[in-house]
């Protein structure tokens, strides 16, 4: 095979992450491999239906696995009650059994909606994880978190249900907008930005390549899973190290909740590319990293043409107290200390759980003042 396999030892739940070229079209035979005889529920999106649907149902069935399709709409609005209700009923009505299968082929919204439907459909279906957006890849289909959305706000309804299988086909993102793949990107980084400066190093000298697809981009979410396989098997369910992971993403829950979670102004690894360099830029104020090393990540996020400062978002400027506010509301906060990812530098992140409110006040203020003027160009819409 031309890829990896990436194992996420997880005791009796351990499972396999395969990630390289082909795969798509080899899905049936991998899965029966697994699950010989399943019967498997396919969601998947309008987008990715219309580009990816057809091969994977051709090689379920030649592998002689019955499978049924429901297709939902794209965009983070699918991941609400109605949508799992739908989706929940369909799977029902496939009259699937216990050791059957919800096989998510999609990004992270289908992911995150399809998963959670395994872990409560007959208390707890099969889930094959078939990721095809690049944030998908490196973060959503591994490690298990699945939910929807609320009102209150996003993914606090959900389950912790982790996969049989991963397949991550690296082909399909040939067809993903350069935006969405650069989003992914973002996160991609953030796994040498936590703990790993040799693989930053690496991204900065070979991004081109990544996103040529080829044996570089492999070999990047090859080191991406490992890193997150490695963490999510120290810690499962967040109460320590997994924490990490949430590296930019304090700040990047204030900047989406202030777009009002408006695709078209700021996509998610878009925000996490700004948050990564806010913590950065946050922990050299704080006398905790070197000044050069907060410019070089801004510096090769903005080479991919990631937006790396607030005042990039457009829209009417954003104000300190506003994002706050939101920072206060975000669930990681706990008994109101404001628990945040910092970093020593490239490679060398902390979980810092009782940041001063009014330090990251100050500093926001700083920020959001000389951003304007220094800022270069928008995002693209
Ligand atoms: N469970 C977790 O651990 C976890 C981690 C991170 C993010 N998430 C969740 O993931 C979601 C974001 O995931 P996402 O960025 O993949 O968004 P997404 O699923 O909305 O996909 C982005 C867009 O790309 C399209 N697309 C996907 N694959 C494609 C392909 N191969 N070719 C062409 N178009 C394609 C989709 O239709 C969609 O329009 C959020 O809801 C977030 O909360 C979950
Ligand atoms: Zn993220």
């Amino acid at each position: 095979m031309n890829g990896e396999t990436v194992r996420v030892e997880l005791g009796t739940r351990a499972y396999d992450i395969h990630i390289g070229s082909g795969l798509l079209a080899a899905a049936g035979a991998s899965i029966a491999r697994v699950l010989p005889g399943a019967r498997l529920a396919v969601i998947t999106d309008e987008n990715v239906a219309r580009m990816h649907l057809a091969t994977l149902l051709g090689s379920l069935g030649g592998a002689g696995l019955d499978a049924h399709s429901v297709v939902i709409p794209p965009g983070e609005s699918s991941k609400s009650f109605s949508r799992l209700e739908k989706a929940t009923e369909a799977i029902l009505a496939m009259r699937l059994e216990r050791g059957d299968a919800v096989a998510a082929l999609g990004g992270g919204v289908v992911g995150d909606l399809a998963g959670f439907a395994a872990a409560i459909v007959k208390r707890g279906m099969h889930l094959i994880q078939i990721p095809t957006s690049l944030l998908a890849q490196v973060d959503s289909s591994v490690g298990g978190k699945t939910g929807i959305n609320s009102p209150h706000g996003k993914n606090l309804v959900g389950a912790f249900h982790q996969p049989l299988l991963v397949l991550a086909d690296t082909d399909v993102l040939d067809t993903l907008p350069r935006r969405e793949f650069a989003a992914g990107y973002a996160e991609l980084a953030k796994y040498g930005l936590i703990s790993d400066a040799t693989f930053f190093q690496w991204l900065e000298q070979n991004w081109q390549a990544v996103f040529a697809g080829g044996p570089a981009r492999i070999h990047a979410i090859a080191e991406s899973c490992r890193a997150k396989a490695r963490t999510v098997a120290a810690d499962e369910r967040e109460s320590g190290e997994r924490a990490l992971l949430n590296l930019g993403h304090t700040f990047a829950h204030a900047l989406e909740a202030e777009c009002g979670y408006d695709a078209a102004r700021l996509v998610h690894g878009e925000a996490v590319s700004i948050g990564m360099v806010l913590a950065h830029r946050f922990s050299m104020t704080q006398g905790l990293a070197p000044a050069a090393d907060a410019v070089r990540v801004e510096a090769h996020l903005k080479a991919v043409g990631l937006p790396t400062r607030i005042a990039q978002i457009p829209g009417p400027p954003m104000l300190a107290e506003r994002l706050l506010s939101h920072m206060e509301q975000d669930k990681k906060v706990s008994r109101g200390r404001l628990t945040f990812i910092l970093t020593r530098g490239i490679g060398q992140a902390f979980v810092a759980r009782d940041a001063s409110r009014d330090s990251v006040a100050a500093f926001l203020r700083d920020e959001l003042s000389t951003g304007r003027s220094q800022a270069g160009a928008d995002i693209p819409a």
